[in-house]
């Protein structure tokens, strides 16, 4: 089974994901990490994040690994463990550019589809265009979204617990100037697939999305039956 998630930024797409991987016995891919590690290999090897051909090699070359279960899952660049680097907010900025770059797009699709399709029991892929790219044949199609206040309100609660010091108004500009790039740019944009299941997260909490999710889930398992 494949089951894509879609939405923008701070809908609870990763917990979710994560939660429902690991209910349903499912692959984990976070498809959002594999373009944060390309932004990260090329910021480290000194190349511009706009040199789109050079990008695009970065790309190529690095040998990007998710490994571990969807609770603890690492993210390794050339054998290197670099989870809590991608993490940062330069590194997310860096990712929303080299995600704009065609070509490095081909190639992470290529490999996105490659992991999806060798899980023995499937996948579950989280990101921006796998309902409508990755996997368009998706068994299960999500988009989460949420209000931009409400996203920010929980990315700012976040940030504060992990003892960052940003305030809510610059977490919401950030959320929808990530929001501008992900919906605007010309390759693959921020889209809702015709057959996906929206569900707004603004005013429910995680346990009542879950929940919405695995109704959906059951309802076409008993379908096929
Ligand atoms: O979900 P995230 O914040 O980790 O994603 C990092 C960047 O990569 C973000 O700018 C959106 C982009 N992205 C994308 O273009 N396509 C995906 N499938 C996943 C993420």
């Amino acid at each position: 089974m494949i089951i894509a998630i879609d939405g923008p930024s701070g809908a609870g797409k990763s917990t979710l994901g994560k939660m429902l991987a690991k209910k349903l016995g499912l692959l984990y891919l976070d498809t959002g990490a594999m373009y944060r590690a390309v932004a990260l290999a090329v910021v480290r090897k000194d190349i511009a994040l706009e040199d789109q051909e050079a990008a695009a090699n970065i790309a190529r070359q690095a040998r990007i690994e998710l490994v571990g279960e969807p609770e603890s899952l690492k993210v390794f660049v050339d054998d290197e463990d670099v989870t809590a680097e991608i993490r940062t907010l330069e590194a997310a900025q860096a990712a929303s550019i080299v995600s704009s770059n065609s070509a490095v797009r081909r190639i992470m699709v290529e490999h996105q589809r490659q992991m999806g399709l060798s899980a023995p029991n499937g996948c579950v892929l989280e990101g921006r265009d796998i309902g409508s790219v990755v996997f368009p044949s998706a068994d299960i199609k999500f988009f989460l979204t949420a209000r931009p206040e409400a996203r920010a309100r929980r990315r700012f609660e976040e940030d504060h617990a992990k003892g960052r010091s940003s305030t809510y108004e610059q977490t919401l500009a950030e959320i929808n100037e990530r929001d501008r790039r992900d919906v605007s740019r010309d390759d693959s944009p921020l889209t809702i697939a015709d057959d996906a299941v929206v569900i707004d997260t603004s005013e429910l909490d995680l346990a009542e999305v879950f929940e919405q999710m695995i109704a959906v889930v059951d309802g076409v398992k008993s379908e096929a039956a």
